[in-house]
């Protein structure tokens, strides 16, 4: 039995890109929750399998390591097998609004210290090709039962623009324990709780090379912006940073307590 002055910590773990990211996480996650007293860990696993997606293997290698819910994005529907693997493992995630046919993805519900959390997925319409309107999709699934019955609700909100990811805190402040965007790989400087209690960042960054392209090789990526040609992307190889939010809620109330941003590399 845990007192409610021991707040549940949740670790959000940013996009993890490639081989090298999924290096950091196995490196880094297992001290991470010991150190950090972590109870549960969500991370990101659009780009974990070369970059685009994520493979049956790279989610068992990654979930052996200890994350309990991965969430998706735009990256997360670009394999043939996307449909199996989500069918398959309902702590696999991707944006439920998509696609009408991808709602059911879009949240799972688990049991973390006795207590129901619910984690949802959804993603931008700006710069991606999201099938339905997000803030319709996270509003409606709020509302259905299994979801409602969580004290706890997390959401990874998948976008491009800034301007989305504030719209959807003022959408939902104070409906839910965290919002934490990705997409951009690039971690922001924003991560606060609002006076409703709800944690939010802009952005958690990634889990990949730093000096690269948002984890991609960036002479491949260059020669494409300088001449318009494209050239095959490949994983930047390099040493990967894992870059986190790391969030304490008040599991009586819901309400999140604090956040904080963390980076670790070698
Ligand atoms: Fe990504
Ligand atoms: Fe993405």
């Amino acid at each position: 039995m845990y007192l409610a002055a021991t707040p549940m910590k949740l670790l959000f773990v940013g996009d993890i890109f490639g081989r090298p990211g999924r290096d950091a996480v196995h490196r880094f996650l297992g001290p991470l929750r010991r150190e950090l007293n972590v109870d549960m860990v969500i991370a990101n696993g659009e780009n974990a399998t070369h970059g685009t997606g994520m493979s049956d293997s790279a989610y068992r290698e990654l979930a052996a390591s200890g994350i309990d819910v991965f969430t998706g994005g735009n990256h997360s529907l670009s394999r043939p097998d996307t449909l199996a693997l989500l069918e398959a493992h309902k702590d696999v995630l991707c944006p439920g609004n998509a696609s009408s046919m991808l709602e059911r993805h879009g949240w799972t519900v688990l049991s973390v210290r006795e207590t129901s959390v619910a984690v949802l997925n959804a993603m931008g319409q700006y710069c991606l090709t999201a099938g339905n309107n997000p803030f319709e999709y996270v509003e409606r699934m709020l509302d259905i039962p299994e979801i409602r019955a969580c004290k706890i609700r997390c959401i990874d909100f998948h976008a491009e623009a800034t301007a989305e990811k504030a719209a959807m805190l003022h959408l939902l402040d104070g409906r839910v324990s965290a919002i934490l965007g990705t997409h951009t790989h690039v971690p922001t400087a924003d991560a606060r709780i609002s006076d409703r209690g709800t944690a939010f960042v802009t952005d958690v960054g990634m889990t990949g090379v730093v000096d690269s392209i948002i984890g991609l090789d960036p002479s491949r990526m260059v020669q494409r912006y300088r001449t318009g040609i494209a050239a095959p992307p490949k994983v930047a190889d390099g040493t990967a940073t894992l870059m986190a939010a790391l969030v304490e809620i008040d599991e009586t109330t819901g309400q999140a307590l604090h956040i904080s941003m963390l980076q670790r590399s070698t």
